[in-house]
């Protein structure tokens, strides 16, 4: 019996606390069950009076009664004062409704290839450059034969190459054949820019894909020497990456050029750790055999050509370590730039 009556007693300071603490119609609407529900504190208080006799039932019924009224009248003032704040809060919201307000979209970014993209054609026009295009299908001329590329070249690889059936047209392995493309539509003097998609038949690790973007360069004019082909690549990588890149010329073998070239740059993934040599490009002095697939005079004209991985360019530029992820669609990457 004593203990009915401190349960009453817990009971309403309990609720007024609980009732206090209640911030919305939510909260308020789970203390309503927690008290009043089928299976509430009430419901449980009330049972205890069929154990009573008579006598205590005149007194604990009323106790009870109390307790409910109180919990009711609780619960539906608060109610009450939260309509009201409501009310306000939307004549507030309608007194200053801001009719310019524009209405809020999620800001997209660039992907990191149109970001370098745009960044190196800058770089390209502003010497004189154009920026040139080809398709991403090509023959088997353009490809390999009108670069100078023989049948027997490891270039050709069938593993490393998607041809169509029939082995006339493949998936472009380089953007070189917008060489031979150019200089079959256009008359010297040449200077373009190719960037674009290539594809090799190559398994997906972090560093290697099917299809990568290459950017490739020509410059075509009389008396063009190996010494504007430095000077071009030496401004072009310096505005890129920065003044203070270091950068190395090594002698390298590709077919369509003669002599050919490699350029490195030293460069430091990690402060901590010493900076490593790079291979960024190859390029070299247009083959004469390429100059005559493409209708050019080679005892006229002379010309350079460099090519590069731009995927790999943009993954060192912007610190990806993952060419995955610069193929995957995740917004939460690609809002990063
Ligand atoms: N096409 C070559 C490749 O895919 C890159 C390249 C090297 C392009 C030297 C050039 C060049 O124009 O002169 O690896």
């Amino acid at each position: 019996m004593k203990d009915l009556k401190t349960r009453i007693a817990q009971a309403h300071s309990d609720f007024s606390k609980e009732l206090h603490a209640c911030i919305n119609e939510q909260a308020l609407e789970i203390v309503r069950i927690k008290y009043l529900g089928r299976q509430g504190i009430l419901t449980d208080l009330m049972s205890g009076l069929s154990e009573l006799n008579a006598e205590e039932k005149k007194v604990f019924g009323p106790l009870l009664n109390e307790l409910k009224k109180n919990i009711q009248d609780g619960i539906m003032q608060a109610k009450a004062e939260f309509a009201h704040q409501q009310k306000e809060a939307e004549a507030a919201k309608k007194a200053h409704f801001d009719v310019t307000a524009q209405p809020f979209y999620p800001q997209g970014s660039l992907h990191p290839y149109t970001r370098i993209t745009q960044e190196i054609e800058d770089i390209f026009i502003s010497m004189g450059f154009a920026v040139a295009d080809g398709p991403e299908l090509e023959t088997e001329f353009n490809n390999f034969t009108g670069l100078n590329i023989p049948a027997d070249h490891p270039a050709r690889d069938e593993a490393d190459t998607f041809w169509l059936p029939g082995f006339t047209h493949l998936l472009r392995t380089h953007t070189s054949p917008v060489q031979i493309r150019t200089m079959q539509s256009q008359k010297p003097p040449l200077a373009i820019i190719v960037p674009g998609r290539t594809f090799r038949n190559e398994a997906t690790d972090a560093t290697h894909d099917f299809m990568f973007m290459q950017l490739e360069g020509i410059y075509i004019d009389k008396n063009i020497s190996i010494s504007n082909l430095r000077a071009t690549i030496n401004i072009f990588l310096k505005k890129l990456l920065g003044d203070t890149i270091e950068l190395r010329f090594r002698p390298g073998f590709f077919p369509f050029v003669e002599p050919g070239i490699e350029v490195d740059a030293l460069y430091s993934f990690d402060k901590n750790k010493p900076a490593k040599w790079l291979e960024l490009m190859g390029a070299g002095m247009i083959h004469p055999n390429v100059l005559r697939h493409g209708g050019i005079d080679p005892e006229i004209y002379s010309g350079f050509a460099f090519g590069m991985g731009l995927t790999r360019l943009a993954m060192l530029k912007y610190n990806i370590s993952d060419i995955r992820i610069m193929h995957s669609s995740n917004t939460k990457f690609l809002s990063q730039f």
